[in-house]
């Protein structure tokens, strides 16, 4: 299909942590193809920034994803605007975080952030058509389980937690496309680029690091309408292998649940 007949077809897409980084390039690029965009930021603050960096935006909700009643705030903030036909769950807090903080759940803010949150908004924000999780190549790298989500019996590793966070957002994709055949549900990983978190070193094309997430949100290519798949620069590459347990997911669902007394719908 041919850019301009795709710009014809407007899609509303909501995108979480979109004040900065790669949220905010993947909202410029949406609203540049004519998409209505609408972003998020933690407080009124950073929503004032966010709006001052892209002015086309339909509007921009507010709201903590650290904490359970953050995320549910967000959420019905998020269903007062209406239906959206794709959300990009891609606010994350970075590998480099030096000590386990604690959010006011009792959860480790890596997890809360990373996880939790878009468990809560997936299950509580009106199922859109798409649904695209953020996560990253460092997730391959992990043995992870669901069995010590707050991090509390294991001592802090700010590397690990991160990777884990990002493992834990590829098995949620692809339970969420197990659960829902109606609604497309992948993930993907930017590349280690120089954003805040990536830091100034990192060696990725920054380019190339919100595309995907654009693409996979609003695009009619085949290639974009697949569920429970796992992409780099707008190509299939193959996840952690233990991503694809049915259990494992499933396990992670009823975690979150269990966490957050928020269930999944069927
Ligand atoms: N950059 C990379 O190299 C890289 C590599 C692999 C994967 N990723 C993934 O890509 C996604 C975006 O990363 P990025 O590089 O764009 O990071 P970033 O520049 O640090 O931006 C992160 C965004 O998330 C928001 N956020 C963080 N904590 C929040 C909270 N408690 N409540 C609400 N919003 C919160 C931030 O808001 P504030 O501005 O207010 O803090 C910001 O808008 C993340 O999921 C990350 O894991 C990035």
């Amino acid at each position: 299909m041919s850019s301009e007949a795709e710009k014809k077809r407007v899609r509303r897409v909501f995108i979480t942590g979109s004040s900065t980084g790669l949220g905010l390039m993947a909202g410029q690029l949406l609203a540049e193809q004519g998409h209505r965009v609408v972003l998020h930021a933690r407080n009124d603050a950073r929503a004032a920034d966010a709006r001052r960096a892209l002015p086309a935006v339909e509007a921009a909700v507010v709201g903590d994803l650290s904490s359970i009643a953050g995320a549910r705030h967000v959420a019905e903030q998020v269903n007062g605007l209406g239906r959206f036909d794709a959300v990009i769950h891609n606010a994350g807090v970075g590998y480099r975080e030096r000590e386990r903080l604690e959010t006011e759940d009792g959860l480790s803010h890596v997890f809360a952030i990373n996880v939790l949150a878009p468990y809560i908004l997936t299950a509580l924000i009106e199922k859109p058509d798409r649904l695209v999780y953020l996560s990253s190549g460092m997730h391959r790298g992990t043995n992870a389980d669901v069995s010590d989500l707050a991090w509390r019996r294991r001592r802090w590793n700010g590397s690990e937690a991160y990777a884990e966070s990002k493992f834990h957002d590829v098995l949620l994709a692809f339970a969420i496309a197990r659960r829902w055949p109606s609604v497309l549900s992948n993930s993907l990983e930017p590349g280690w680029v120089p954003t805040r978190m990536g830091g100034p070193g990192a060696p990725d094309d920054m380019d190339q690091a919100h595309r995907t997430q654009a693409w996979l949100a609003t695009s009619d290519d085949l290639g974009a309408r697949v569920t429970g798949r796992y992409f780099y620069h707008m190509r299939e590459r193959t996840p952690n292998p233990r991503t694809i347990d049915p259990n494992l997911q499933d396990a992670l669902i009823a975690a979150c649940q269990k966490l957050s007394r928020i269930a999944l719908p069927a």
